[in-house]
C-alpha cells in the first residue's frame, strides 16, 4: 500500500515557491541576490493597517473566529464589492480564506468531481491546474496568443467547452502575461458562457487594482450579469494592500457553493487569522491612496524592464496592462551560442539549459537563476519551444 496519497501524486511543489526559497536561502547565507521570482510587493504593509492589527490584538481578538469570516470584514468585503464592482452581494454570499489561494482551493476542492473540466487560459498562473488535479479534475489548458494580447478568443473557448466542463477559471490582470482584459473584450467571452448555463465562471481578480496607463478593471458578473448566479468573484488583499504574509483571501458567490466551501474550511483551517482579518477591515474600508502611488512606481518599473528586455538580442516583451509581471518570449536566443561557447543544439531552450544544467542562457553564467515557462504552459513564442502537454483534443476539432 502506497504511503503518499494518489492525489497528492497529481500536484507538484509551486516552482515559484521553490524559487523563492532558493533565493531566501542564499540571502540567509549572505549571498548578495536579486530576488524578483515571488509575486509580491515590495512596500511595506500601509500604516493605518498595522495599527489595526494591533488594536485587535490589545482588544483580545485572538480566538478562534467563525469559520468564513468575521462579520465586519464580510460588511466590508460586500461594500467593497458593490463600491468598486457594482454587484452587490449578503454576507451569506461571502467567503473569507487564508489567501486568495486556500479561496481557490476551497472552491474547486467543493466542487469536482471525477471526470469533470476545467478550462483554464494559457499562460496562466502555476497553482490553477495543480489545484483542479488534486481536486481529481481534468485542467484543459486554452492556450492564447501573443498577437492576441494572450487574451482569450471567443471561437477558442467555444471550442473548448464540452458537457464535462464544469469551470472556466478566468484572471484578469493575468498572472503571469499582465494581459488585463478591456470591458468589450470581455464581453466576448462572456457572451460564449452565458450560452453554456452549466458552466461556472472562477474568476480570480487578486490583481485588480495594479492596472496602469488609464486601464478600466471589470470583472465577469459585472460585465454580464447573467451569470452572476454561476460566478465566484474571488480576490484578496496580498497585492493591493501589501498584504502577502497575513493570508486573507475572499470570495463571494452563490450561497450553495459558499457553504459549501466554507464546509471543507471547517475541516481545514477553521478560520483565517483573527488578527488578520481585523488588519483586512482597515484595508477595504480604506484609505486607498497609496495604491496609486504604488502604481506609479510599478509602471516605471514596467516600463524600463520592458524597455530593456527589447534591447537584448533575441528577446520579444509585450507591456503588460497591469499586475507587476512580464512575459518576454526568449524564442529568439533558442539555437544560439551562449558566452560558455556551448550552443542549446536540441532547441529544448530555457528549460533544459537553465532550469536543469544551466547551460544555455546568456546569463547563466553570470549567477542569474531563472524559472522556466513550462509551469506556466509556454503559448506561442515560437518554434523550439513545447508544451508542457498536448493540446486539448477539443481545440483540434
Ligand atoms: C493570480 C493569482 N491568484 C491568486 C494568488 C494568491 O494570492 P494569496 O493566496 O496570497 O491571496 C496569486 C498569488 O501569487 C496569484 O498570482
Amino acid at each position: 500500500m502506497a504511503f503518499i496519497s494518489d492525489a497528492l501524486s497529481r500536484i507538484k511543489p509551486s516552482p515559484t515557491i521553490g524559487i523563492s526559497n532558493v533565493a531566501r536561502e542564499m540571502k540567509a547565507a549572505g549571498k548578495d541576490v536579486i530576488a524578483l521570482s515571488a509575486g509580491e510587493p515590495d512596500f511595506d504593509t500601509p500604516q493605518h493597517i498595522k495599527d489595526a492589527a494591533i488594536a485587535a490584538i490589545q482588544r483580545g481578538e485572538t480566538k478562534y473566529t467563525a469559520v468564513d469570516g468575521i462579520p465586519e470584514l464580510k460588511a466590508a468585503i460586500c461594500r467593497k464589492f458593490e463600491r468598486d464592482n457594482g454587484l452587490k452581494y449578503k454576507p451569506s454570499q461571502v467567503s473569507v480564506g487564508t489567501g486568495g489561494k486556500q479561496v481557490l482551493f476551497n472552491a474547486l476542492v467543493a466542487t469536482i468531481n471525477p471526470g469533470d473540466e476545467v478550462i483554464i487560459p494559457a499562460p496562466y498562473w502555476v497553482s490553477y491546474p495543480d489545484i483542479v488535479s488534486f481536486a481529481g479534475g481534468t485542467p484543459v489548458p486554452l492556450p492564447t496568443k501573443a498577437e492576441h494580447g494572450f487574451k482569450v478568443q471567443a471561437a477558442d473557448l467555444e471550442k473548448l467547452i464540452t458537457p464535462k466542463t464544469k469551470w472556466f477559471i478566468f484572471n484578469s490582470p493575468s498572472n503571469p502575461s499582465g494581459a488585463a482584459y478591456s470591458h468589450d473584450e470581455l464581453k466576448k467571452v462572456t457572451d460564449v458562457l452565458k450560452k453554456h448555463p452549466h458552466v461556472w465562471v472562477l474568476t480570480d481578480d487578486m490583481y485588480e487594482k495594479l492596472v496602469y496607463d488609464g486601464f478600466v478593471f471589470t470583472t465577469p458578473a459585472q460585465v454580464e450579469p447573467k451569470l452572476y448566479d454561476r460566478t465566484l468573484t474571488l480576490n484578496g488583499v496580498s497585492k493591493a494592500y501589501c498584504m502577502t504574509g497575513w493570508r486573507i483571501g475572499y470570495a463571494a458567490g452563490p450561497e450553495v457553493l459558499i457553504k459549501a466551501m466554507g464546509a471543507l474550511q471547517s475541516q481545514s483551517t477553521t478560520n483565517p487569522s483573527a488578527i488578520s482579518q481585523w488588519a483586512a477591515v482597515a484595508a477595504l474600508d480604506g484609505p486607498h491612496d497609496f495604491i496609486e502611488k504604488h502604481n506609479v512606481s510599478f509602471k516605471s518599473r514596467r516600463d524600463l524592464i520592458v524597455s530593456m528586455l527589447n534591447q537584448t538580442k533575441g528577446i520579444q516583451c509585450p507591456t503588460p496592462e497591469g499586475a507587476f509581471y512580464v512575459y518576454p518570449s526568449c524564442a529568439g536566443v533558442i539555437g544560439l551560442t551562449a558566452p560558455s561557447g556551448k550552443k542549446d543544439r536540441e532547441r529544448r531552450g530555457l528549460r533544459e539549459g537553465v532550469a536543469r544544467d544551466r547551460r544555455c542562457c546568456s546569463c547563466a553564467w553570470r549567477g542569474v537563476r531563472l524559472l522556466a515557462g513550462i509551469p506556466y504552459f509556454l503559448c506561442d513564442i515560437g518554434k523550439g519551444t513545447r508544451r508542457r502537454r498536448p493540446p486539448h483534443p477539443a481545440l483540434l476539432r
